[in-house]
């Protein structure tokens, strides 16, 4: 996908077709007697754009509710071939959430019709145009993603290029900054997209490495990849209890990023961040075996650790400056004769000893010691995804996705993230009590809690392999798939986690 900016009114535009956000504006549709009435409007205003779609309005096919597109051809004093006006709701609430969504309504509803350029006219939101620009890139970026990888017929239908119009007068030089920094930025999660899709046949531990590995090699981060030996030398009994049941060998990839100027040893004070995802290939649950029904959907149980890679090539390219490391622990989780059993105590990298209740809660097992290897490594922040829980999808449904925080500081930064990234974290509370939870007769805590509350008990598990360092934990298993085809994004799996994690990357630029 080519972009291109140019300032001018959107009427000056020749182009395939222009795309104009419309916003319900009922304030300006206020009648005498004060009663509310809807009112549709181009953003940006513009005489020539009302002009164009009066009509349209008149008539009522024109509404402006979210996500609503209407066409038409030889619009009248345009210079563009047609005009696609797509809805972006009500004007009071627009932000840049909702103009993601739209943008990637008006690239997925013309790609469909083979219609492979447009212009995007910038709408008003916040000052200087920036987070428009981004917004649109990024919507456009994460709709021309198709999940078909293996399908014979395959047709291209991606967009070969946007034009973006921003008002006449715009400071060119930083809408295209913005503009071509959300291009690596969706990019990057369609990276962690492509990734995600993958069947686990296709997928294993090692090539998921080796994937990691190539995309790290062209873009000169350092990237160290550990096999079944080295990750029982470093003593993670944790994760090699998950391993040691497939025929497929582990694989423990290390990503390393250092800005440009780094000193070998990092000045003490300054942050190092941790970022460390569940790379569970495929989950079967092991000798606690899952029921057959949807088991096919258990290749998406690395999507935190795709996440984690995704975010990893958005860094090398936007450089921040702070140092990242990302760890992923990436296995099968299988029955076998080598499997580990309900019962088995295994003593994870940091010494603690864990009772295995069930062999399902792998993830658990595998980000223990990925959290605490981190924390060797010189992380003094972490920040984890995994597609943890069922539990966490009962309670968010696909809407949201979970976060934990044991500190107060880390989750602002990461709440700064959300606002740009436009991402939906709900979060979820760490009361000690929970703790008692996972507490094991045997052993020092038990891989799973009971019935209730089971995302908690979860990260309560995760939580004891962090001690004090600052850390966030997304669990991410019902936001990392898509169930069903949307106007704006294809079903299969979305890369969530990715955006916030680039952002969140960024809030710790030059602090100590
Ligand atoms: N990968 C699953 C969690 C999951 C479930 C992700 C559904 C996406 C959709 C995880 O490894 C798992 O099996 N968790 C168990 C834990 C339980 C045994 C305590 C679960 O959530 O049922
Ligand atoms: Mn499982
Ligand atoms: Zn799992």
């Amino acid at each position: 996908m080519e972009l291109r900016l140019i300032t001018t009114t959107p009427a000056e535009v020749e182009s395939e077709c222009l795309v104009v956000i419309v916003l319900d504006d009922i304030e300006r549709g206020k009648e005498k007697a004060e009663k509310l009435r809807s009112a549709p409007k181009p953003s940006p205003r513009d005489p020539a754009l009302e002009k164009a779609m009066a009509e349209l309005v008149v008539s009522g096919e024109i509404t402006a509710k979210a996500q609503e597109t209407v066409l038409l051809h030889r619009p009248q004093g345009l210079k563009s071939k047609r005009l696609l006006v797509v809805g972006g709701g009500k004007a009071n609430s627009f932000t840049s959430a909702e103009l993601r969504r739209a943008a990637g309504t008006a690239l997925r509803y013309l790609r469909s019709r083979t219609i492979n350029s447009c212009a995007f006219a910038l709408p008003e939101l916040g000052e200087g145009g920036e987070a428009a620009a981004r917004a649109v890139v990024e919507g456009a970026c994460v709709a021309d993603y198709d999940p078909d990888t293996y399908r014979s017929e395959r047709k291209d239908l991606s967009m070969k290029e946007i034009i973006i119009v921003a008002q006449a007068g715009s400071e060119v030089a930083s809408l295209e900054r913005a503009a071509a920094e959300a291009k690596i930025v969706g990019e990057s999660q369609n990276f962690t997209r492509e990734l995600v899709n993958e069947p686990s046949n296709r997928l294993t531990p090692t090539v998921l490495a080796e994937r990691a590995k190539k995309m790290s090699e062209s873009l000169g981060l350092k990237c160290e990849i550990m096999g079944p030996e080295k990750i029982k030398e470093l003593k993670m009994g944790a994760f090699w209890s998950v391993a040691q049941g497939s025929d497929e060998e582990p694989r423990l990839i290390v990503i390393r990023y250092e800005p440009q100027g780094t000193p070998e040893q990092p000045a003490s004070g300054k942050p190092v961040l941790g970022l460390v995802g569940k790379g569970i290939t495929f989950d079967t649950g092991g000798i606690s075996i899952k029921p057959a029904d949807g088991m096919e959907k258990m290749k998406y149980d690395m999507a935190g650790g795709a996440a984690m890679i995704g975010a990893m090539r958005a860094i090398a390219l936007l450089k921040p400056k702070v140092k990242v490391i990302a760890i992923i622990s990436a296995t099968e989780n299988m029955p076998s004769g080598k499997a580990q059993k309900p019962g088995d105590v295994q003593i994870a990298m940091s010494g603690k000893a864990i009772e295995i209740i069930n062999t399902d809660a792998e993830g658990r097992l595998v980000l223990a010691d990925g959290l605490h290897y981190a924390r060797t490594l010189g992380c003094t922040h972490l920040i984890d995804a995994a597609t943890l829980t069922g539990a966490c999808v009962v309670a968010l449904g696909m809407v949201n996705a979970g976060v934990f925080a044991n500190d107060e500081d880390i989750y602002r930064h990461f709440t700064l993230a959300l606002e740009r990234s436009g991402e939906k974290f709900w979060r979820l509370p760490l009361d000690p009590e929970y703790g008692e939870m996972i507490r094991s007769n045997i052993a020092d805590i038990m891989n799973t809690g009971g019935r209730y509350g089971g995302a908690i008990t979860a990260a309560m598990f995760l939580k004891e392999f962090v001690d004090d360092t600052p850390w966030i934990h997304l669990d991410i298993a019902g936001a990392a798939w898509m169930e069903e085809n949307k106007s704006w994004i294809a079903k299969g799996p979305t890369g969530i986690a990715v955006r916030s994690l680039v952002e969140f990357a960024k809030t710790y630029e030059n602090s100590n």
